[in-house]
Formats: structure tokens, sequence, C-alpha cells
């Protein structure tokens, strides 16, 4: 008999309704971007971003320029145990967080370094599932460690066992060949030493004095041999150099090294025999100026400050009335930073909160993006960020890396849908669109790089050096599309998104052409703007028969969609999304398009 074939993953109510997300654009503000009035060094960085909106929707904005840009990731959702969920029961809530957050998941692992990694950190209420989430996104075998940072003293006195630390998760984006570990694990750097680590090298007396080579810290010598790890080579005498006594290696164990290499060592008096030199069992001596500039990383980290130290760090720099409830430290970000990171990467956190990732990684000279939903993007964020720039914050890690101030950011929020209903329900370009935001909004959506070219008109965007696109709300004629077609020659392509056409297109070689906005409308859902950790945008399920997944339903075909459109007010009746690519021009908006109405 068949077996059946079954996988090991994670499942939940409505896992399988995957939003349809909309490219958005992004509106820059120079009112709110901020940078140094001077430089201040070579090193400063100005093309920092900080965005406002949600998550889902800016990840997806960003997808187009930077997927595979992305060094290192450090998030901090929210677990959202608030009134929303009060009515729902336990399940319900837990698929909409597990929803919500593999489509993040997904979005951010397109966003990573092939060596990048996502470092998430979480509370027991969700870390286990969420690991088996990454699992199911990232691949089991990308998983790094789950790091165990302590936040606070003591266990809170109102439960018998009180939690007193948070998961960090780690994940790599990917693994390679045969490689035990992530590519990310490969480029990480290894930790800084700390003083804990740094006071085990110390100054030794010997019977020769102290070795002037500097403070080392004693290795055993000896390995374990019994069972099947006893190496008979491994066990020789050897000559105390002080005593001229020949020594064996205790019981049950063996020398780590070779004889030759023992001997080697011995003469150049890399072994502790004691102070009075008549130890029986030399001790490998390990000097602090050979040893690796820093450290593997333990899974515990007990010493990057705790909760309170991060109220105490907002504290320093807003004074007592700018509260915000879940900071995390400084110090906890450094580490995260300075292992996954090297200077000029991005750094990217999608859950910005009072914008503590990107203060770490601007102190440290990594390039960052954050994204914030809620108003402490203002009241936090920025003013954050304008004391780290003008080199006022002095908390923090500030002294620890020495930083001074200097660069920038740029402010950003998300653009409106392109798609919006007018008054009849019928889809139309949103009013809100110039034409040169319809060209970028275009481009993203057919998957085109927005660069416009100011010497030829109908080059907007590029796919590759001879695809482009042109974007334009007139209705284009015969004789117009001749003269284009003609301009971009037998060695190019043009993909023309216009408001309509007045002959058969098929004839031109080199020239595709769409009408929008009904060309794009089954691509996405237009006008979904909240897409935040709340039970209310929870996915809806898919749509069964394809005629009927049209997200605009208004019971209009796009023949009368396109009529109503020039001031027909006849009732719709026939559904959207079904009608020939002829019709006249659904709007004008007042473009001639000569120059793309930049
Ligand atoms: C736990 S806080 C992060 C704290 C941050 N690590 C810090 O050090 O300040 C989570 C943040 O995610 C934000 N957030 C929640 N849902 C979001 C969404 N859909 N898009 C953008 N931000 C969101 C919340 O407003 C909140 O500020």
């Amino acid at each position: 008999m068949a077996q059946k074939q079954t996988k090991l993953e994670l499942t939940w109510i409505g896992k399988e309704n995957r939003p349809k997300l909309e490219p958005r654009i992004l509106i820059g503000d120079a009112g709110r971007s901020y940078h140094a009035a001077s430089r201040v060094s070579e090193n400063d960085l100005f093309d920092n971003r900080l965005i406002f909106g949600d998550n889902l929707l800016a990840l997806r904005a960003l997808e187009q320029e930077f997927t595979g840009r992305i060094k290192c990731i450090f998030i901090d959702p929210p677990y959202n145990t608030g009134s929303a969920f009060a009515e729902y029961d336990d399940g319900v809530e837990h698929s909409l967080w597990l929803s919500l957050m593999r489509d993040r998941l997904e979005l951010l692992r397109r966003l990573m370094t092939p060596d990048g990694s996502l470092w998430t950190s979480l509370d027991d209420s969700e870390a286990h599932y969420f690991k088996v989430l990454c699992d199911e996104v990232f691949g089991r075998e990308c998983f790094i460690a789950d790091i165990c940072w302590k936040k606070r003293d003591g266990a809170p006195n109102d439960r018998k066992i009180g939690t007193t630390y948070d998961h960090i998760l780690v994940y790599g984006r990917q693994r390679t060949g045969t490689s035990k570990k992530t590519d990310a694990e490969e480029s990480f750097n290894l930790m800084e030493r700390t003083e804990k680590a740094d006071s085990q090298y110390q100054s030794y007396e010997e019977p020769f004095g102290c070795d002037p080579r500097g403070p080392f810290r004693k290795v055993d010598s000896t390995g374990n041999a019994k069972g099947g790890r006893y190496v008979e080579s491994l066990f020789y005498p050897v000559t105390n150099p002080f005593t001229g006594q020949q020594v064996f290696p205790r019981k049950g164990r063996c020398w780590v090294y070779h004889k030759d290499e023992m001997e080697r060592m011995i003469a150049d008096r890399r072994f502790f025999w004691g102070k009075d030199g008549k130890a029986t069992t030399p001790m490998r001596k390990l000097f602090k100026s050979e040893a690796k500039p820093g450290m593997t990383a333990p899974t515990i980290w007990d010493d990057v400050g705790l909760n309170q130290h991060a109220a105490r760090e907002l504290e320093l720099i807003f004074g007592e009335k700018a509260f915000f409830e879940t900071p995390k430290p400084e110090g906890l970000l450094k580490r995260v930073v300075q292992i996954a990171s090297n200077p000029g990467d991005i750094v990217l956190d999608s859950f910005a909160g009072s914008g503590t990732t990107g203060a770490v990684a601007h102190k440290m000279g990594r390039r960052w993006i954050m994204v914030e939903l809620g108003e402490h993007c203002h009241t936090h964020i920025i003013p954050r960020l304008k004391k780290v720039i003008d080199g006022e914050d002095k908390g923090g890690i500030t002294d620890a890396v020495g930083w001074k101030g200097g660069g920038g950011f740029r402010y950003y929020r998300l653009g409106a849908s392109l798609i919006v209903e007018d008054e009849w329900g019928n889809p139309v370009i949103n009013p809100e669109f110039n034409a040169a935001m319809l060209a970028e909004a275009m481009c993203k959506i057919e998957g085109f790089t927005f660069e416009p070219n100011t010497d030829i008109y109908w080059q907007h965007g590029r796919s590759t050096e001879a695809d482009f696109i042109y974007v334009t709300t007139q209705t284009l004629t015969r004789q117009m599309l001749t003269k284009l077609s003609d301009e971009v020659g037998p060695n190019r392509s043009l993909l023309i998104c216009c408001s309509a056409f007045r002959c058969d297109v098929d004839g031109f070689e080199n020239l595709t052409v769409k009408k929008i906005p009904k060309a794009v409308l089954k691509k996405c859902e237009w006008g979904h703007d909240d897409y935040s950790l709340e039970i209310k945008n929870l996915p809806a399920p898919p749509a069964a028969p394809p005629e009927e997944a049209a997200l605009f339903e208004s019971g209009l075909s796009s023949d009368n969609a396109e009529r109503t459109g020039r001031g027909n007010t006849r009732k719709p009746t026939r559904k959207f999304g079904k009608g020939k690519n002829d019709g006249p021009a659904l709007f004008d908006m007042g473009t001639t398009g000569a120059k793309g109405g930049r």
C-alpha cells in the first residue's frame, strides 16, 4: 500500500491564508528627516531610513531595493494579550500571531544577505512556537542558537516560578555545502572579550620569575583517555625541566599534544610547572597576547543590561516623562550588532519601538532601517536619533564605542494604496498620486527599477539594460505607439502602462501595452492599510473560483468601470475583471505624458 506523505509542521487556524501585499511606494519627508550640521568623520552615514507605517507593507515596499542586502535583523515583536483578543479563544489568538509573524518572516528572509542573520526577542508565550515556525520558513538547519537574555534580577513575586529571561532566537539565511554552520555563523565576528574573561589572564610567579611574554591563562594539557578515546601515541613520559623528573598523564588521561610538539613547547617554556617548578602535571600557558581577539559567545547573556537599565537609558534621553514600556538595553543590541555585522552593513528592525536598534547601529557605524507603526515613531525615535546624531546622547553604549555624533537619516511614510474606489465603487487610480508617484508605483508592481531618464521621456524604469517601462495616463493612438516603437528600436523592449489605447497593439513587436488600473487589479490587495497584530486583521480565506477572486467585487465589469469613469453614472451590472482591453480611458490625470508628467 502506498504510504501517505506527511511532513513535520506546525498547523494553525488560517495558516493557508496569505495576503497578496501591494508593493507601496515610500514617500520621503524632508521635514522629519535629519542630518548633522557638518561632517564629524569620513565614515558618517546619512542613508539610514526610518519608515512610519505597518511593517508588513513596509517590508514589501523595501523588497525591490533591498532584497539580499540586509546583514543583520533584530526584531522584538509585541505579544498582543490585550483586549483585542478578549472575545476570541486561545487558538485564534495564537493562530493570528503565527500568521502575521509568518508573513513578516518570509519577507524578512528575502531581504537578508546570504550570510545574514535574524535575531528575534520573545518571551515564553510564543518563543517555542516561533522556533517551529522559523524552522519551517528558514529550514531547521538554519537555526543557530536560542540565547537566554537575563532581563531582570529577581523573579516577579506574583508567581511561584517567575521567569527572569527572554529568548533571542537566532537564524541564518542559509547554509551551503556540507558546512555544519550557516553562512551567517561562518561570517559572524567573535564576541568582544569581556572583563570577566580577561581577568582569567594573570602573571604567575615561576622559578625564573614571571614570564616576560605577559599574563596567561592555565589550560589543561591532558585529555580524557577512557574507553575508546585512548590513543597510545599520546601516552608517553615527559621530563620536568626544573626537577628532571619524568612525569606521565594522570590516570585515565593522555597528553593532548604529540611528543615532538610537547617537547618543543616545553623547551619554549610554554608550560607552567607551579611556582616552585615541582608540579607533576604541567599546565599549558595561553598567553593573553596570543589569544584570539574575541571569544565564542555563550548562550546565556547576563552581562548586557537588564530591562531596568534600558528604562534608565531612555530616562536619560527624555527625562522621566517620555515613558516607553518595552525598550531593550543598548548593551544587548551592541552585542548582537557586533557579532552579526561590520561597519557599513545594513541592520534592520521592523518593530522599532523606542529606536534602540537604530541608535546602537548608528553609534557603531552600521547603516540602519527601522519601521514603526506607533506615534512614538515621532515622539521617541526621531528625538532619540537626533540626540545620537548631535552627539548629545551620553548614555547607553556611547562611551563604550567612542561615539561623538554625526550622520543622519531619512524619514519616509508608506504611500497610500495605488487603487481606490471611486464614488460608484469602481477601482480607479488614487487621485493622490501624481505622475511621478504613479510611475514609481507601476515600476514596483511590474518589477522594474524606478529610474526616470530626464532625456528620454518614455524611460521611467528598467528591468534590464534593454527592457524599459513607460507609465502614462494618456490614451495612446496608433500614431503615438508607432513613434514610441520607432524610438525603442529593434534591440530594446518597452512595457507601456497607459489609461487606454485606440488601436490593435499586437503589431508592435517591441512594445507590450497594458491598461491601468485594469491590468494590475488582481495582482494584490488594494486599499488594505492595516496588517498590524490585531484580531481584526486576520486575513480572509482565499476565494474559491478564480473569477470571483477580484478584490473589488462591486458587481461591475471593467467595460462599465471604464464608462463610469468617463462620467457614465449607470449602475454597474457585471463582475469586475472580465472586460476587453480596448475601452476608453478611465481617467485623465491632466498630464501630457510627453515627459511622463515629472
Ligand atoms: C516590544 S516593542 C519594541 C521595543 C524596541 N526593541 C526597543 O528597544 O524600544 C514592539 C514595537 O513594535 C511596534 N509594532 C507592532 N506592530 C507593528 C507593525 N505591524 N508595524 C510596525 N510596528 C509595529 C509597536 O508599536 C512597538 O513599538
